[in-house]
This record gives C-alpha cells, structure tokens and sequence, in this order.
C-alpha cells in the first residue's frame, strides 16, 4: 500500500517535448495504485496522441471543453489532486489570471483539489518577467509548483525550464496524501539580508534574495505548522497562511526573533545576517572629502548562537555560506553554536557557476547533524526546503519522541 494507492489523480498535460515524460508519469502513478485520468491541453496532442494516455490509463481522454459541457465540473469534482506535467508557459498564464478557455484551464479554476504544476519551457521563456509574475500569482494562491529543474534542454539552450523526473512528482504527490509532519508545532523562520545603515541613505548588506528562506516558510507551512518569518528587506511575498515581521538590521531581527522564540518548536536560521555594523550611523548624508574613509565596524549578536543558548530552546537548525572547507566550517559552526542540525551551501564564484546559493533558483545543501550527514542535491531552492523541512520533521520527532514530540519548554 503506498500513499496514492486508491487515489484519484488527474493528470493534465500540456504543449511541449517533455510531455512524452507524462507517460511515464502515468506508468508510475498506475503502478502506486492511484486512478488516473488525463486531460490534454490541444498542443500536448501534437507530441503524443491521446490514444498512448488512454492506453496507460485505462480511460478516455479528455481535450475538448465543448465535448460535453459538463466535463470540466465533472472532473474538477473527481480529482483528489490535479497534476499538471508539462504544464506551459501559456497553461501556466491561463491559470494565473483564471482563464477558462480550454478544458484544462476551466478545471483549474472549477476544482478545489490541489493543484500541482511542473513547468516545462524554453529557459528564457521560464525567466521571462511575465512567466515569473504569473508563477509568483500561482505560488500565493498555494498551488504546488514543482521545479523545473536546470539542464540542458531540446532546444539546445542550457538553463532551468527542465522538467521534473517523474519519481520526483510521484514522491512529492503522494506527500500531499501523508499526515501533516509538522501539525500542532510552530516553526519560526529567518530569511533575507540585514542592511546596516551608514547614513540615512546608504547601508552595509549582502547579496541574499530571501528564497531559500521564504522557500523553507512555505515547505514548513504545507507540513502543517505554524509558521513566523522574520525577514530582512527582499522583493518576495509572503507566502500563504505565514506570518511575516519584516525587519531592516540585524538588531531588529533579533529583537523580532526573541520576542517570538519562545513559542517556538524549531527555529531556522536561513537569514544571511551581517556579522558586523557601522559603530556610529552618521546623522546627515556623509560627504565625499578625504582621499580615504575609515569605516569602524563593531561585531552583531549572534542570533543562531543566542537562541541555541537559551534554556529551554526550541529545536535549532542553522545555515553555512561558505567559500572554502565547506564540511569542517559547517561542522565546526555546528558545534560552536550547540545546534541540532547545520544546512551547509557553497557561496561565492563556485555557486554563480553552478547557479545555485545566493540570489539564484536554485540550491544544493550538505545537512550535518551531530551523527548524520545527508547529501540534498541540486534542485529548485523549493523542491530543496521541502527536502530540508521533511528531514528537520524526522529529527525533532526522533528528538522528542520520548517527551509527547515537543521540546521541554513546550509541554
Ligand atoms: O536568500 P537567498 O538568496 O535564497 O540565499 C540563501 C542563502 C545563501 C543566504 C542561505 O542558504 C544561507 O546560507 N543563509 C545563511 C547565510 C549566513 O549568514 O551564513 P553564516 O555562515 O554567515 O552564518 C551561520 C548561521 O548563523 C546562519 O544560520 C545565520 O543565519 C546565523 N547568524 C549569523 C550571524 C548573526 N549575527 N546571526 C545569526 O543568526
């Protein structure tokens, strides 16, 4: 028995190359003991014709809105989940902005299941702004998106617009069937920069977009918690159903962070706060006069650190960036902060050629514990957290299994 068995999926597929992957899809989802029912968009049967879906099926396939009226209220009403793998650039608009002009867009906006997409697309069409808004739109609204993971593509560009393996979306599908990991427990959440301000107009800061954070929030809160995002200055929204305190400097966040730890079952450090401030903010603009400027710079807190001290102290995960000897700055972090677990992440020129770290969609982590050490490799920064949540959840559990699951200073 797995966790799709006996499920109902529909699968929708959509215009592109990786839509030959949907068969295989199906074979999966089939062979889990999930029902299955596919729904293809009119340019998915330029590349593969209905009668292949029909056959892995072992249903009818449905394409035309107008072959029965009803259809796309009958089947928004069928699925426990809808999957959407390739879904488009342009199913992805339909969706965003609630078109129904096709079969597929008309159960998207029809259904109250689900909905998860797996993008596939040319890369410069998935970087593009209009395709990135419509992802944003979609993200709020809670559906899942699921990759695409980087490559190279078909059309012999090399970039993200790759679709996901289907065990990848098999896996994550079955996860919206398991019980909630983290239900009843609070997860408070650092993400983004720190700016520390020089003058009124210029600040210290660094390069951190926010995502692998705001990631971590949203893959916390589909695992059922509470979720507090204290986050520095980044141009994301807040994901849905999380609350977010939005700070400037590093004091700030660690006021906002200690005001809120105590109700707190695990705390994640994910912000890139700077370790260092101006010792005097100058109170008018400074001017340019001397050859050179002295900047004396006087040490933050450490937030991580002081919240690992505290006594009682929810379950503690910090992050590395790290330039060089990833492994033993991680460890050695890990244990000069008293943490229970450390999410290590190269920086700097050999993460840009890898497009991964700060300010990129993507990410690859070497998670330590004191007597574990596991690999997350390269995905999409929100295929990373999920990972990263569902191995925090199984930590903390083992944790405190034998005290009802909850850290000392929450019974
Ligand atoms: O935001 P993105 O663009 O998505 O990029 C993600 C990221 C690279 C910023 C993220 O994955 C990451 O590595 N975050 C931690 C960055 C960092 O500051 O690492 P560090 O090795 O300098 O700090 C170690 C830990 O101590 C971190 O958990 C940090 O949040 C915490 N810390 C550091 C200094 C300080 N004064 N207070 C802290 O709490």
């Amino acid at each position: 028995m797995t966790d799709l068995n006996g499920r109902r999926i529909l699968v929708g597929v959509c215009g592109g190359i990786a839509a030959y992957k949907s068969a295989e899809l199906l074979r999966l989802l089939r062979r889990q003991g999930a029902e299955v029912r596919v729904v293809m968009t009119s340019s998915a049967t330029r590349f593969v014709t209905p009668l292949t879906f029909q056959a892995l099926s072992g249903q009818p396939v449905a394409n035309d809105l107008f072959d029965d009226p009803m259809a796309h209220i009958e089947l928004a009403r069928w699925a426990e989940a809808i999957i959407v793998a390739p879904a488009s650039a342009t199913t992805l608009a339909r969706l965003a902005h609630g078109l129904a002009d096709d079969l597929l867009s008309a159960i998207g906006l029809a259904t109250e299941a689900p909905l998860v997409l797996a993008p596939a697309m040319n890369q410069a069409m998935w970087r593009n702004p209009a395709t990135q808004a419509n992802v944003a739109l979609l993200r709020q609204r809670a559906c899942l998106l699921l990759g695409p993971a980087e490559g190279e593509q078909a059309c012999g560009e090399t970039g993200p617009g790759r679709m996901l393996e289907p065990a990848e979306l098999v896996e994550a599908l079955a996860g919206l069937f398991q019980p909630p990991l983290l239900s009843r427990r609070t997860v408070l959440v650092t993400a983004g920069p720190t700016r520390e301000a020089l003058d009124p107009v210029r600040f210290l800061s660094n390069r951190s977009s926010g995502k692998m954070g705001y990631a971590l929030a949203e893959a916390a809160a589909r695992a059922g918690a509470e979720v507090i995002l204290v986050s520095g200055p980044v141009s994301l929204a807040p994901p849905p159903g999380v609350e977010c305190v939005q700070v400037e400097s590093a004091a700030q966040m660690r006021e906002a962070v200690l005001a809120r730890v105590d109700v707190c079952d695990i705390f994640i450090a994910a912000a890139a706060v700077a370790d260092y401030r101006p010792a005097h903010r100058a109170e008018e603009k400074i001017k340019k006069s001397a050859e050179t400027l002295r900047l004396e710079l006087v040490r933050n807190a450490d937030i991580l650190a002081e919240v690992a001290k505290r006594s009682p102290r929810p379950f503690c995960v910090g992050f590395a960036a790290e330039t060089e000897n990833l492994a033993d700055n991680a460890q050695a972090k890990l244990n000069a902060k008293q943490l229970d677990m450390i999410a290590a992440n190269w920086v700097g020129p050999l993460a840009e050629r890898e497009h991964t770290g700060f300010d990129s969609d993507h990410n690859a982590l070497h998670v330590y514990t004191r007597d574990s050490d596991t690999l997350l490799r390269k995905s999409s920064k929100g295929h990373i957290a999920e990972q990263l949540i569902e191995l925090i959840a199984r930590h903390y559990h083992e944790r405190y299994s034998a005290q009802d699951s909850r850290p000392p200073h929450r019974q």
